[in-house]
């Protein structure tokens, strides 16, 4: 309505101008950097990516992960991926995305989801977010290590419900951490941030196994390297800190549990595969094993009818290690800028080496 007045050479002129500026943006498009983002994200990170000037941005806005054929439509050429753990970024998925794809980052320090070898072939690289959740992560196991060896889930029901009669000697007891072994599988930052936190509780030896001995963090610890047997057999509370990889996959089996201590309790805040779950079960409902805390699950969800759940002995935490709002928030923002810098050539704060 407000250009009725305006004579024609000025309208002419007023065209040419806005037809220029649309060629300029569409040419700024055309420079533009095509990034897909999967999830919803802290409002921080996806400022971060939006204020670069560098991205054109499709985005999954919501807090449920992005259906597969919409990803796989979501990803056609698109140059940079901001992902998440529940993304498989595979064979199809790199396929759909096209030869443009030159940066994923995921929002997490685990890499399973992502197929290293089929990244590495189409010499896409890789952004991640190991450090930032390492205290979280940490916390969180000392929270679900001692909620499991102290029977927390089963005092709070019993209390609430009108099982607390009285005082009674051995009601409810479980097993504490003084002068207690205490064995890491995957002595990672995390393990050791595990550690660090464990010692103060009195524990008397730590033990740890790996691919390789770790002497320089070892001795942060006085941790003693063990085979993954030995570490079995003489641990009180055995912690799960190692990656997912071929080699890990299903490391905590039936033969595994059986040379545990019957009251050993088992802690995993890694992936839910490294547990071979079917003989975690037995183990817990055989008395091979004290208790059992687990933060990751094969799958998750873990559905509400697994019998795992039924268990007293067993604690279970829908995947929340790292989640404090600090925490993830910083993650995010790693992501953006780990994703920010593979788009500009630069090199990342985290990037995985392939
Ligand atoms: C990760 O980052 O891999 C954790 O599992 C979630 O924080």
């Amino acid at each position: 309505m407000w250009l009725r007045g305006l004579s024609r050479g000025i309208l002419t002129e007023l065209g040419r101008a806005v037809s220029s500026e649309a060629g300029r943006t569409m040419q700024r498009n055309q420079q533009l950097a095509s990034v897909y983002v999967s999830r919803r994200i802290p409002q921080e990170a996806l400022r971060l990516l939006q204020d670069s000037g560098i991205c054109d941005i499709k985005h999954w806005d919501s807090e449920d992960p992005v259906p597969r054929t919409e990803l796989l439509k979501g990803v056609a050429g698109a140059d940079g991926l901001y992902c998440l753990l529940t993304e498989k970024i595979d064979k199809e998925l790199l396929d759909a995305a096209g030869p443009k794809l030159k940066v994923i980052s995921t929002m997490s320090v685990g890499f399973d989801h992502l197929s290293l070898e089929e990244i590495k072939k189409r010499g896409i690289r890789v952004g991640y977010t190991p450090d930032v959740l390492t205290n979280a992560t940490a916390e969180l196991t000392m929270a679900l290590l001692l909620a499991t060896a102290r029977r927390l889930m089963e005092a709070v029901a019993e209390a609430k419900n009108g099982g607390w009669g009285t005082w009674k000697p051995m009601w409810l007891c479980g097993y504490g951490l003084s002068d207690s072994t205490v064995g890491i599988v995957g002595l990672g930052r995390i393990g050791l941030a595990v550690a660090q936190r464990l010692k103060p509780f009195g524990v008397k030896k730590f033990l740890y196994t790996d691919f390789e001995p770790k002497p320089e963090i070892a001795a942060e610890i006085q941790a003693e390297y063990v085979p993954l047997d030995k570490l079995a057999e003489q641990s009180d509370f055995v912690t799960v800190h190692c990656a997912l990889t071929p080699e890990t996959n299903g490391l905590c089996n039936k033969d595994f549990f059986s040379k545990m201590k019957r009251t050993a309790v088992f802690i995993n805040t890694s992936r839910g595969a490294v547990v071979n779950q079917d003989d975690l079960y037995q183990a817990l409902t055989t008395g091979q094993i004290g208790s059992a805390g687990l933060d990751v699950t094969v799958p998750e969800p873990l559905p509400t009818d697994h019998p795992l759940f039924a268990l007293k002995n067993c604690v279970i935490l829908p995947h929340i290690a790292s989640a404090t709002v600090a925490t993830r928030t910083a993650m995010a923002l790693l992501t953006s800028n780990n994703l920010l810098a593979g788009l500009k050539n630069e090199p990342m704060l985290k990037e995985l080496p392939l």
